[in-house]
């Protein structure tokens, strides 16, 4: 059976009460024996109370940040780099639409980032909205066990409409042709009630998940449903 991964993307939102709270009710001892990889990937303000209580349950939830310096450490204010992250989480994402967009993010920016990531034995978990950015990737993606892709299209992004699970999934064949056996992921209004649609398909792996994992109810709903 393949392994299936699911994504929390809270993007700009939550405070540390707000980030407990969520905890809180997403009941995380039932979710103990879920073989599925749970991963949330929150602000860097509260990767450090997410990963305390992760320690004080038991859990085997794992954390990502959203963003990494394309830098090593040294003078560059306000960015955080790979070996601060790697104290606090496994993963990070990279090349999110909403960076290329908002923050002019170019190929070139993000496969260094990728490449401080995989430096610092962060997974990157690196958002495509087409085959252009697939095959714009480093080489050092290809093949390559420590990488998730994410086919996200434009359109499907906080819209409400998500692509279709079959052109998702040639999507994800597509990408794998490209960057060879490695996990794909679905992202782009996703839910409880149509996550299973997107992740039973042949070449998919799992969905990156933005608006709908802010309420934990609806994020155990989607874990249970994957
Ligand atoms: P959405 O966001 O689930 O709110 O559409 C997905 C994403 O941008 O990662």
């Amino acid at each position: 059976m393949k392994r299936k991964f699911v994504v929390a993307n809270w993007k700009s939102n939550k405070t540390e009460v707000e980030a407990k709270n969520w905890f809180a009710e997403l009941k995380v001892e039932d979710l103990r024996l879920t073989n599925k990889e749970v991963i949330i990937c929150s602000p860097f303000t509260v990767l450090p109370i997410l990963k305390s209580l992760i320690i004080n349950h038991n859990s085997n939830i794992k954390l990502g940040a959203q963003d990494i310096s394309p830098f090593d450490e040294g003078a560059y204010t306000g960015e955080v780099n790979g070996k601060e992250i790697r104290e606090l989480a496994q993963f990070v994402i990279v090349g999110h639409s909403e960076r290329r967009k908002n923050f002019s993010e170019s190929n070139d920016v993000i496969n260094a980032k990728i490449n401080e990531a995989l430096k610092n034995q962060l997974t990157p978990i690196i958002c495509v909205s087409s085959l252009e950015q697939a095959k714009a990737l480093d080489n050092k993606v290809q093949n390559n066990t420590q990488v998730i892709i994410v086919y996200e299209p434009l359109f499907a992004i906080g819209s409400g409409i998500p692509d279709t699970p079959e052109n998702a999934d040639q999507m994800a064949k597509s990408i794998k042709n490209i960057v060879g056996e490695i996990p794909i992921l679905y992202g782009g209004s996703v839910t409880s009630a149509n996550i299973n649609e997107f992740s039973k398909m042949p070449n998919i792996d799992g969905a990156l998940i933005g608006k709908a994992s802010l309420d934990a109810k609806e994020f155990y709903a989607i874990i249970q449903n994957a």
